[in-house]
């Protein structure tokens, strides 16, 4: 048996170069957008997450108003916000520039379309459409409409993702090896239409997709039904990507507590990140010189580093660039492609869980 010296040293990096993770007093690199941005905008189904879009957008651009199919829910949103209750979709896009779509996902593409036959600029939750047929239909339409399309991938604006991303690319980690998430919870009642792998397995998938830049060659899944009547509450996802990376993906909706957390094996060491915290861990080890004749003690010292990222509230980010790409015409940080790849992803693993086989992606 090995007996390793072990020596822990624990240091605080500051990633001061990096856009999202800046020291006091380092310059913002992306645009600073705590002033208001002019556009006039609207959310469209305001439940639990629509109410968090009219939160921001009433702080940072012109919240002209609010839709949703429950008439009570609308008011009491729209007094809240004082601002307008509309009655109607089309009501509000004769009035608007650009809008929220936080309705439940079964009516994204049609609320989608409504907005891109508008010529709105618009950005739709997670999982977008739910389906890659009709996320590739509105991707077509946006573009030939000319209009911003986003996608709610809220974790791509979680500044700890962007920090691991940017370490990631200029090549401080080495080369990424395999990839874990593990993202469970318990059952929220109001998701009725989609299973946990659209619901949450998605943002993992995303992240997966950004942080590595790699597209998923092939996708092995299984998981099931526990207590949900209807979909899947329970999946691991084991991901090939096209350059070679595993990914394993842990979602489900039975667990009591919350966990949000994403590793990567790299050639140059251990990343932990934990979303909720927004916290990273970068862990190394090195084996100092030993003799060879005592296999008993092997000096290995270990490194582990904390990195400090300024903590920020990914969805005012995410809106933040929403706002900014239907102001300059440029691209949202996530896309309809981007939802159009993750839910191809998403699609192959059900396919797998269904079959019991890997399922090969096409291209
Ligand atoms: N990015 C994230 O982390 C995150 C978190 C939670 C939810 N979401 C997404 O946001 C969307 C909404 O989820 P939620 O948790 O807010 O659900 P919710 O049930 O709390 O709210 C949905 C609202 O949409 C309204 N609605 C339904 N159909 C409508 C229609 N045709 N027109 C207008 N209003 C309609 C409902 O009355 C309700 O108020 C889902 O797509 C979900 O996946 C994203």
């Amino acid at each position: 048996m090995i007996t390793p010296l072990i020596n822990v040293a624990l240091s605080a990096w500051q990633l001061i170069d990096n856009e999202h993770a800046l020291a006091s007093g380092a310059k913002r690199k992306y645009p600073d957008y705590l002033s208001r941005s002019m556009l006039k905008v609207g959310v469209i189904g305001v439940g639990s997450m629509g109410q968090n879009h009219a939160r921001i957008y009433s702080e940072t651009a012109e919240l002209v108003g609010v839709y949703d199919l429950d008439r009570a829910q609308c008011k009491k949103v729209a007094e809240r916000f004082g601002t307008k209750a509309f009655d109607s979709v089309e009501g509000m896009l004769s009035e608007v520039d650009a809008v929220s779509v936080c309705t439940i996902t079964s009516t994204h593409h049609d609320i989608a379309e409504k907005a891109i036959g508008a010529g709105r600029g618009l950005l739709v939750e997670k999982p977008f459409t739910g389906s890659s047929e009709t996320a590739a239909d509105l991707c077509r339409k946006a573009e030939r409409e000319g209009v911003t399309l986003a996608a709610g991938f809220v974790e791509r604006h979680n500044p700890v993702v962007g920090a691991a991303r940017e370490a990631l690319q200029a090549g401080r980690f080495g080369k990424a090896i395999s990839f874990a998430s593990r993202r469970v919870s318990s059952f929220p009642a109001r998701i009725r239409d989609v299973g946990v792998i659209m619901d949450l397995g998605i943002h993992d998938v995303d992240v997966l997709r950004y942080l590595t830049g790699e597209e998923a060659r092939s996708v092995f899944a299984l998981g099931g039904r526990f207590s949900n009547p209807t979909y899947e509450d329970h999946a691991s996802m084991l991901v090939e990507t096209k350059g070679g990376l595993e990914a394993y993906l842990e979602v489900n909706w039975l667990t009591p507590m919350k966990v949000r957390k994403v590793s990567l094996t790299c050639s140059g060491g251990f990343v932990q990140l934990d979303y909720m915290d927004q916290s990273m861990e970068i862990s190394s080890s090195t084996i100092k010189e030993f003799d060879a004749a005592d296999a008993f003690r092997v000096p290995l010292e270990y490194d582990v580093r904390r990195v400090s990222v300024r903590k920020e509230e990914p969805l005012r980010r995410e809106l933040e660039d929403f706002l900014r790409a239907s102001e300059t015409g440029g691209r949202p940080c996530a896309g309809g492609e981007d939802a159009w790849a993750d839910l191809k992803l998403c699609e192959a693993a059900l396919q797998s869980l269904r079959t019991g086989k890997k399922f090969t992606l096409e291209g």
